[in-house]
């Protein structure tokens, strides 16, 4: 299994927007993760639409888009045309999830479902067959910079686990919030392949020297 970094750009210099998305590419980020926010389902509001089509146009890095939104299905379209490439929407969000699921492939994108630390992991199993990756949030949804809650690593593995039992092992299982070179290990051990760090990547001087770092001991504690 490869171990991908998704780094969150959250965390970058917004008024530098394409020198960071090209200082990432170059340090060899997997994706870039873009997280959306409304301002409702989380008492926050980061960035949309233009800022992702503005930075379309600059990188050619997958785009890993994160919606903590409420009604995920009215802005899916849009953020089609922004330019994403997984949309990753939240099962406590409004909607049936299998809809959303199929107007996101519909649109020829990857579909990815996420859970808050309080949902359990069962309330994605119904979508395992049908979604591209699964993301576990290690922090409340909202704000960079959190701790990490390490009591979030068994839903880690019983969705891998539930996964694996469906046939799935190509199914992304990502880890979100306070991710950084003390938790990795942990996250890949329980059985996430996928990582997003913001603060962890964006808050140092080296890029690269982190994103490298941080997929080293991910391989090493998987065991490859
Ligand atoms: C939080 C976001 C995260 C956030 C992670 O709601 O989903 O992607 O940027 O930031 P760090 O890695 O700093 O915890
Ligand atoms: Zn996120």
């Amino acid at each position: 299994m490869e171990m991908k970094i998704s780094p969150s750009l959250l965390a970058a210099d917004f008024s530098r927007l394409s020198q960071e998305t090209a200082a990432i590419e170059a340090a060899g980020a997997d994706m870039l993760h873009l997280d959306v926010m409304d301002g409702h389902f989380v008492p926050n509001i980061s960035f949309g639409m233009p800022v992702i089509a503005s930075l379309r146009k600059c990188c050619r890095l997958f785009f890993d888009v994160h919606i903590m939104i409420s009604q995920p299905q009215r802005y899916l379209e849009d953020l089609a045309k922004a330019g994403a490439d997984l949309i990753t929407f939240h099962v406590e969000a409004e909607g049936d999830p299998g809809e959303t699921i199929d107007a996101i492939h519909r649109l020829g994108l990857k579909a990815g479902i996420s859970l808050r630390p309080g949902t359990p992991a069962e309330a994605v199993f119904p979508w395992l067959d049908r979604v591209d990756l699964v993301l576990v949030m290690t922090v409340e949804p909202g704000f960079g910079g959190q701790k990490f809650r390490g009591e979030m690593m068994p839903k880690v593995t019983a969705i891998r686990r539930e996964a694996d039992r469906l046939g799935r092992s190509d199914l992304m299982v990502q880890v979100d919030g306070g991710v950084a070179r003390d938790t990795i290990a942990l996250c890949a051990e329980a059985g996430a392949d996928c990582f997003v760090a913001g603060s962890a990547i964006f808050g140092k001087a080296d890029y690269e020297a982190e994103i490298s770092a941080l997929r080293q001991l991910a391989g090493q504690a998987a065991g490859i």
